[in-house]
């Protein structure tokens, strides 16, 4: 018993030591397939594996044609490296400056590539800004609680709005749907399709793979 918590500290120790290596992200990258195959093995629970992610993201890309992304929340680049052959131009936005850092240091070398380091919601509009047609949005920016970041509970629903009446149709894909609880003033999954569906008429919402897509009706 003891030797157990004794290993599984050692681990813990282990991982924060290699999270400060700039190989991390070669290393998070590593354990996508196994995390794939152990999700299959484990009959398609609701939190997706990131590889999965990936296919979502590239193929709503491909599928509008869609050459610009935008994320929010960079955390070790993992999206950003997967799509980096993908996107003409990528533009994600990180809260924690060490994080932002990190992930603009190690795509320095990728000019199409920008992070931005900020809240989403107030660093949205500049990305908004930027954007000269339609974009797809991977929005993953931990909104109903991210390791000890509570707080700001209209984050999600304000960057829906912005997006969502900008100048373009843009492509939304949200992550973490099942953290539409319904609860603790956090609206359900309905509330925000019906809320979407009947302000923007065009728009159609679902949701699969613990994956909200917002697309073009018709
Ligand atoms: C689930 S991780 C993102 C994973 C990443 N998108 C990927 O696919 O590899 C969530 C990230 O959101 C960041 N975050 C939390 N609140 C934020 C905010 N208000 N603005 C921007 N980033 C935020 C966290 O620091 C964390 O790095």
């Amino acid at each position: 018993m003891l030797g157990d918590y004794f290993a599984e500290d050692t681990l813990k120790a282990l991982r924060r030591l290699l999270q400060r290596t700039p190989v991390y992200g070669a290393y998070k990258a590593l354990g996508h397939y196994p995390d794939y195959w152990y999700w299959i093995l484990r009959g398609r629970p609701a939190r997706s594996p990131h590889l999965l992610k990936q296919k979502v993201v590239r193929e709503y890309g491909e599928k509008f044609g869609l050459k610009t992304l935008v994320e929010t929340g960079t955390y070790y680049g993992e999206m950003v490296a997967a799509m980096k052959n993908r996107f003409d131009r990528i533009y994600s936005i990180e809260f924690v400056p060490a994080l932002a850092e990190r992930a603009s240091k190690k795509f320095a070398r990728h000019p199409h590539i920008r992070i931005f380091c900020g809240d989403s919601r107030v660093v949205m509009s500049e990305v908004l800004a930027l954007l000269q047609g339609p974009a797809l949005f991977w929005l993953d920016a931990g909104y109903y609680g991210w390791v000890g970041m509570q707080g700001d509970q209209q984050r999600l629903s304000a960057e829906l709005e912005m997006i969502l009446s900008h100048s373009y149709p843009h492509i939304i894909l949200l992550d973490d749907a099942r953290g539409l609880t319904g609860q603790n003033g956090i609206p359900s999954v309905n509330d925000v399709k019906s809320h979407i569906e009947s302000k923007f008429p065009q728009r159609s919402v679902e949701v699969q793979f613990d994956i909200m897509r917002i697309t073009l009706r018709g």
